[in-house]
């Protein structure tokens, strides 16, 4: 007969204790614990268990290793996230927020891997088979090799797959699905954690590749991706605003690959298409000379991307000035109007700063500062700034310009996007450089360079 007994879980951490606690004592998030049923199985691991052999210490540099089998999914986007393709037999989570796109990217993959190796099983707690069809006609991803099931039982689901001659497993959602021996409800820390425990199991015993879908809100109010990280091989996490068509793909861990890999992607009518140059996609609006509007280029991962940087500059209706950043730190914002102020003698004690990354991006790159700082200046005196000029630099509290990495894989970029200046802390150029480089020491200096006082 099963044991019942009760404990807390924290849903930011997955933390168990014997009783409630406002702040969890792990993680110190506040108000995280829940209260959940647990029963203990006298034969805990369940049917599944192969008996293995017990394991024995080998040395480091003996026999086998190699490169891992990779599986290209057939998304570049995604396959250089994940370390250039899909790790046979490795488990990868996908978190996000719900209708961020992930059941989209899943049955796209899922169709091009059955195209490209073998059949996929794609378990779907959430939606119907006929709204999955419909889907993938609209998609045009429509395969004879992915085959769905839509069941919430976990455990009627991997035994059906068990049958099954795949390749890949996909589950829609950890959230989603349950295990009925587990008496708490489906989404609870110790379902989910069970559910992923089942599936791991299920694709190590049957030689399969797993991907398993979390999701998470911004708050973390859902028990989820967090307490599965250690879990899996690879952790991607799915980002972007709802409202923009555009959608990042980012690997927070990863055993098989390097975790500084970023995914561009657009959703458009026809589900998502990889981006390969996404520089055009937040340069392509840009206003030709307008006041308040500069081009900066960040690193997102291994990659350079140009992007633009509007600020507005207006006078304080009544009471404290107002600065608002989108897509940019704020405070670091009201370091750089310090710097502005101090340093350059700017009065903006009188005006409302507001600074905008367009395409909405959020920048977390400090090479982007220079800019910030200069389309404050620009949209402060009403003068635009040249064109084709890109700024890049990180700024000190003391209006130092310092140097970032990369310089010269961004002044690459900055050139095939057709810029022929950049302002930059001065660094060691390639022999022929491709572009014109103003190097300035501090930002009083720069913003003599380009005219603005
Ligand atoms: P979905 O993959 O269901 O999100 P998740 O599984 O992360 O919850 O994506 C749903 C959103 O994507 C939905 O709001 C509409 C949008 N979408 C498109 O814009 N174009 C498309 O072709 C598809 C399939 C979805
Ligand atoms: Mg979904």
């Amino acid at each position: 007969m099963a044991k019942k007994r009760t404990a807390f879980f924290c849903n930011s951490c997955g933390a168990e204790s014997a009783r409630w606690y406002g702040r969890c004592p792990v993680c110190g998030e506040w108000n995280t614990l829940v209260e959940e049923t647990i029963v203990e199985e006298k034969s805990s691991a369940g049917k599944q268990t192969v008996k293995k052999t017990s394991a024995r210490p080998a040395p480091l540099n003996g026999e086998g290793g190699g490169p891992p089998m990779r599986v290209q999914l057939g998304i570049p986007e995604l396959d250089a996230v994940l370390g250039g393709g899909l790790v046979h037999g490795s488990s990868v989570l996908l978190g996000g927020e719900p209708g961020i796109g992930k059941s989209t990217l899943l049955l796209q993959a899922a169709s091009a891997m059955a195209k490209a190796s073998g059949s996929v099983l794609y378990i779907t707690g959430e939606e119907s088979l006929e709204q999955i069809r419909m889907r993938a006609q609209r998609l045009g991803v429509l395969s004879d090799k992915v085959f769905i099931l839509a069941e919430n039982n976990l455990d009627n689901a991997l035994e059906q797959a068990a049958q099954m001659d795949i390749r890949l497993l996909i589950v829609d959602s950890v959230q989603a699905v349950y295990l009925p021996d587990i008496s708490s409800a489906p989404g609870s820390v110790s379902q989910v954690r069970a559910v992923a425990a089942a599936c791991l199991q299920a694709a190590r015993n049957h030689d399969l590749s797993l991907i398993l879908v979390g999701h998470v809100t911004k708050e973390g109010t859902l028990a989820g991706p967090r307490v599965l990280e250690h879990m899996v091989d690879t952790v991607l996490y799915f980002e972007g605003e709802r409202y923009t068509a555009f959608r990042l793909l980012r690997a927070v861990k990863n055993r098989f690959g390097s975790t500084n890999e970023l995914g561009v992607f657009e959703m458009g009518e026809h589900g998502l298409s990889s981006l390969a140059n996404p520089s055009l996609l937040f340069l392509g609006e840009k206003k030709q000379s307008a006041a308040g509007s500069s081009v900066t280029c960040i690193m997102q991962g291994s990659r350079p991307l140009l992007l633009e940087i509007q600020a507005l500059v207006a006078p304080t209706a009544f009471g404290n000035p107002r600065r608002l950043a989108v897509g940019f730190d704020y405070n670091r914002l009201l370091i750089i109007i310090a710097i502005l102020e101090r340093k350059l003698g700017l009065s903006l004690g009188n005006q409302d700063v507001y600074i905008n990354i367009a395409g909405g991006l959020r920048v977390d790159d400090p090479a982007a500062d220079l800019a910030v700082a200069t389309a404050i200046c620009s949209a402060l005196k009403g003068l635009p700034l040249p064109d084709k000029l890109v700024l890049f630099g990180e700024l000190g509290l003391l209006g130092e310009i310092r140097t970032t990495g990369q310089l010269n894989r961004r002044a690459k970029e900055a050139a095939s996007f057709g810029f022929n200046e950049i302002v930059c802390p001065k660094f060691k150029t390639e022999k022929n450089p491709p572009i014109k480089f103003i190097f300035a020491d501090d930002l009083p200096h720069a913003l003599k360079i380009l005219n603005l006082i």
